[in-house]
């Protein structure tokens, strides 16, 4: 008898532009995934109002990152794609594992702590709670493996934590889950300044690249990008930004890091930096003309959307019925 398929289960917050970071640490590797596990994608609106979101702008992001989903290889036939808000056991687990989940282990969460600090006008509940609904997210589907890039490392590490209490009060429940992460983009950086994540919420516009932008803008974009006085163009530690440009032109091009730095050996900046441009908008391209057609075809993505979140729904009803009879509910 053949061995039941893994399940695979990411999410993507819909909380504005999708940016080169979430491409190559994360969406890259959900297609690949997809021929051999049984994928679950979920665009999670329901994390994306933890802050202040435009509602008119939430609704069309979210459709948005669904597109996006598509565009970069996602197949509706093969991968389950739906929106969170859609499935309400997501919600109803969250609630129960609130209930495992000790508030000083939820304190030491460090995208908490830098989010709380960006937001100080707004730190609201949900925003420190935000790590248990992934959680729930995660456990519902009895998730196998995680692709992430490594900046939710540790909102991995609190699911397994908080699976395991669960698992060791009322026996096995939950399948422990195993982050995904990629080798190379991992963490992608800014542009602007090379020591920070690169990330959609900068205020600075140079520092991030969009899925969605236009050609000129990524190479005004890597034209600008911050390296060094040294203009060799080799992967260390103390170039921060090169050794990011040089991983983005690998991932781009399919080469290796060597055979970049061989081609580049003795040019300068001048000449590498529009390459990692040219390389990123034939890459993107693609994605974004995708992108584009699919969203003048809004019938389509509601059949997508529909049908996802029923299937998730069914698998979902199935995890959140044994916790419920576990913690002690009385059947409905
Ligand atoms: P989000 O929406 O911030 O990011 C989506 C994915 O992109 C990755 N990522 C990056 N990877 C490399 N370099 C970067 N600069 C970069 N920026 C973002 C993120 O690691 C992520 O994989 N909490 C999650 C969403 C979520 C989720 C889940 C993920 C909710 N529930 C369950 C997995 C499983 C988040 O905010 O991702």
């Amino acid at each position: 008898m053949s061995e039941a398929k893994k399940t695979i289960f990411s999410g993507v917050q819909p909380s504005g532009k999708l940016t080169l970071g979430n491409y190559l640490g994360a969406i890259r590797n959900f297609p690949i995934l997809q021929e051999e596990y049984n994928c679950i994608y979920c665009v999670v609106d329901m994390h994306a109002i933890t802050v202040r979101q435009d509602p008119a702008m939430l609704r069309k992001q979210t459709l948005e990152v669904l597109a996006q989903y598509i565009a970069c290889g996602l197949d509706p036939e093969k991968s389950t794609l739906f929106i969170q808000s859609h499935v309400p056991a997501h919600a109803e687990l969250a609630w129960v594992l609130n209930c495992y989940t000790m508030f000083g282990e939820a304190s030491r969460m460090t995208q908490f702590k830098d989010k709380s600090s960006k937001h100080a006008d707004n730190v609201n509940v949900g925003l420190f709670d935000y790590p248990v609904l992934m959680a729930a997210d995660i456990l519902l589907y009895q998730t196998d493996m995680v692709p992430v890039g490594v900046d939710q490392l540790q909102h991995i590490e609190l699911a397994r934590n908080i699976a395991q209490r669960f698992n060791g009060v009322y026996s096995d429940t939950f399948v422990m889950p195993e982050p995904y992460i990629p080798k190379a983009g991992a963490k992608i950086m800014s542009l602007a300044d090379p020591t920070r994540k690169m990330s959609k919420s900068d205020e600075n516009q140079n520092s991030f690249v969009l899925l969605m932008d236009k050609p000129e803008d990524i190479m005004r974009k890597f034209k600008r990008a911050v390296t060094d006085s040294d203009s060799r163009i080799i992967m260390s530690d103390e170039k921060p930004g090169v050794s990011n440009l040089i991983t983005i032109y690998s991932l781009a091009t399919g080469k290796s890091v060597d055979e970049v730095e061989k081609e580049f050996a003795g040019k300068g900046y001048g000449e590498f930096k529009p390459a990692v441009g040219e390389a990123v908008v034939e890459l993107l391209r693609p994605i974004r003309e995708k992108t584009e057609d699919l969203l003048r075809n809004k019938d389509y993505l509601e059949s997508v959307y529909r049908e996802g979140a029923g299937k998730a729904a069914y698998a979902a009803r199935k995890t959140l019925d044994k916790v419920y009879r576990k913690v002690g509910f009385v059947k409905r």
